[in-house]
């Protein structure tokens, strides 16, 4: 794109706008900005919403880096906000704990199935989740390859369980047989299996549907203007796109714009690569709100600092040296109105 300044430029406004959506996933490759921009996407959205839950599912959390604030597997108020949660769930370890009730016969089954525990424990979190009534629940997910499992889960666990039960229904006479024989209570018997089954079985069912349905999940893929980067994104798109799970905002990070009159030759020759690929993304996902990120001289840590960021996703950034004072100085008008307007409105809540 030679110009992009006739570009209608992409914001993540669609996202706040759309009352339906209920699950919001935010992926990409390691350390482009996912637990950034997923914690910003929560704060906005907690301006237009009655309860938001962030969740991580990467077990190197750090939420509770962006947030400054710690985590745990239990839903936590995010320090000066009313309606913003965040918890920190890791699906490798929960295993042994939600384990330790089933009978062993089953484990053993449900071992015999590839990723079923940790699809199990993905199970019994989502469950848990939607017994809470959040309004929406943004998920901060671990780089690509994990994520792409773990959106798999529903399905693994729809056939595994279905495995299973025919499985028992073929043994269940000799199986029970053999509770009796070794005198096994009735814990271990047929019903208690088959009725914690069944009732997984509608949750995953429930999710899996939900997960497909567009109106309710959107997955919004994070990437910085590199050519692996671009790459992976492609990959991501088309699971996703195999999946049936819906995407249409890709978010571009660490931008580098051309703000002051770059001396850097260095500088220069990022931008110029930069450039070729941002033509790229343009030219690949022209149906995709694409937002753009400047890429800022330091970390974006804290709550002022994710919020002082989150302006960009709601208007396109404005690199200083493309327009004229006057313009320039507009722009920052009406960026500090709506921090203003923003802040009114925290009051106003804080105050409720
Ligand atoms: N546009 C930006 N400008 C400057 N720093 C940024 C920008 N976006 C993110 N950062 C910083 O870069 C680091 C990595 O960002 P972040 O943790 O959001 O990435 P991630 O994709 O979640 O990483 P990981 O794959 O390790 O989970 C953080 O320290 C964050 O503050
Ligand atoms: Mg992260």
């Amino acid at each position: 794109m030679a110009d992009q300044g006739e570009l209608p430029e992409g914001t993540l406004e669609n996202i706040l706008e759309q009352e339906s959506l209920k699950w919001v996933f935010v992926g990409g490759k390691g350390g482009v900005g996912k637990t950034t921009c997923s914690s910003i996407l929560s704060i906005l959205l907690a301006t237009v919403r009655s309860s938001v839950l962030i969740i991580s599912t990467d077990p190197a959390h750090n939420l509770s880096d962006a947030f400054q604030q710690r985590f745990t597997k239990t839903p936590t108020l995010v320090n000066g906000f009313s309606n913003l949660y965040a918890m920190e769930v890791d699906p490798t370890v929960e295993h042994d704990e939600m384990t330790e009730g089933m009978d062993s016969l089953f484990s053993e089954l449900a071992g015999a199935i590839p990723g079923i525990d940790e699809a199990m424990s993905f199970a019994e979190m989502l469950k848990l989740v939607q017994t809470m009534d959040y309004s929406v629940i943004v998920f901060d997910t671990a780089p690509t390859g994990h994520t792409l499992r773990l959106l798999q889960f529903p399905s693994v666990l729809e056939k595994g369980l279905a495995k299973i039960m025919s499985l028992k229904s073929k043994f269940g006479g000799l199986f029970n047989q053999m509770t009796r024989m070794f005198g096994m209570g009735d814990d271990f018997g047929d019903d208690a299996i088959v009725g914690r089954l069944e009732g997984m079985k509608e949750v995953i069912e429930q999710v899996n549907k939900q997960f497909k349905d567009p109106d309710m999940t959107t997955f919004v893929c994070v990437c910085i203007p590199e050519f692996l980067s671009l790459y992976e994104t492609e990959r991501l798109v088309q699971e996703l796109t195999k999946f049936e799970i819906d995407t249409h905002n890709i978010i571009i990070n660490q931008v580098l714009f051309d703000d002051e009159d770059v001396e850097s030759k260095l500088l220069k020759a990022r931008m110029k690569m930069q450039q070729k690929y941002l033509d790229q993304f343009y030219m690949l996902y022209d149906d995709f709100h694409i937002t753009k990120l400047p890429l800022l001289p330091e970390e974006v840590t804290g709550v002022d600092a994710l919020k002082a960021f989150s302006r960009h996703f709601k208007t396109p950034y404005q690199p200083l040296c493309s327009s004229d004072k006057v313009e320039r100085l507009e722009h920052r008008v009406s960026a500090l109105k709506d921090q203003l307007k923003e802040a009114e409105e925290e009051l106003k809540r804080v105050k409720a």
